[in-house]
């Protein structure tokens, strides 16, 4: 069912592979200026999840809707179009070795930009975005000079460059040192103020979900078992949901 008020709507999604009964059922909505993370224990199927609502994965069973659009019906070309709005950051980051930050940045924008647009306006917006992320002078870098967390920030000015309406991270501070960690959830919500874009939060770093989000969802033997917030979900005495906050 296709409601305007829902960035992301989520109904009867399944996916297995093999004997592996990833997915069961899950639902999930994602509204207009949320940040809603999804918790789960490591191999729960987050990243599975949000392969699907990008369709770098196809559902065995069930139906996506993003920004008002089925996503199973879309050609290659529509996809496209919509991925522009919808920002990924990878857990790994995916950035390009051998390009410098510029080079990095610039990326998405040959996919998305015209010829025109990109020699009059790639420049100032490599430098917006890195300014969002506090990095203007690594332009002229390459990825392996700078460190975890810097490497994270280029990633998200990467995703900021098209200016989505949506962003999806995968794992954001999985891997960087508390310190780090805290500085990329403090970076999420300011980027979250200026662009006022909704955001889907794979986590399961608890001082990151505590400070970024507005809603949980408890993705449990392949359901969402229970959503509701940070503060609710802590008091929450059943065995499977309190065992995250241990
Ligand atoms: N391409 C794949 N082929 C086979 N199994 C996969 C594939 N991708 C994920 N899985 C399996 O699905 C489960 C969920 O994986 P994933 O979504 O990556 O977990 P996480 O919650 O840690 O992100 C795991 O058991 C994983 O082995
Ligand atoms: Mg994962």
């Amino acid at each position: 069912m296709i409601d305007s008020n829902h960035i992301i709507a989520v109904s009867g999604l399944n996916k297995s592979f093999g004997e592996n009964h990833v997915l069961k059922d899950f639902e999930m909505t994602l509204s207009k200026g949320e940040n809603l993370v999804i918790l789960g224990k490591s191999g729960s199927g987050k990243s599975v999840l949000i392969k699907c609502i990008i369709k770098l994965m196809e559902p065995d069973l069930g139906e996506i809707v993003v920004l008002n659009q089925k996503i199973n019906e879309l050609d290659q070309d529509e996809m496209d179009l919509l991925r522009k709005d919808v920002g990924f950051l990878f857990q790994s980051n995916a950035l390009y070795d051998s390009m410098t930050i510029r080079e990095n940045l610039e990326f998405p924008l040959r996919r998305h930009w015209s010829r025109t647009d990109r020699e009059s306006k790639a420049e100032e917006a490599v430098m917006e975005a890195l300014e969002d992320v506090g990095l203007s002078h690594t332009v002229n870098m390459m990825p392996s000079e700078l460190s975890g967390g810097m490497r994270k920030r280029i990633a998200l000015a990467r995703t900021l460059i098209l200016k989505p309406k949506v962003i999806l991270y995968d794992e954001p501070t999985t891997g960087l040192d508390p310190i780090t960690a805290r500085e990329i959830s403090e970076l999420m919500i300011s980027i979250q103020k200026k662009y006022k874009a909704s955001s889907v939060i794979i986590s399961h770093d608890m001082n990151c979900i505590k400070m970024t989000s507005n809603r949980v969802i408890t993705l449990i033997e392949g359901r969402n078992y229970v959503a509701d917030t940070y503060e609710n979900l802590m008091n929450m005495t059943d065995p499977k949901v309190s065992e995250f906050f241990r």
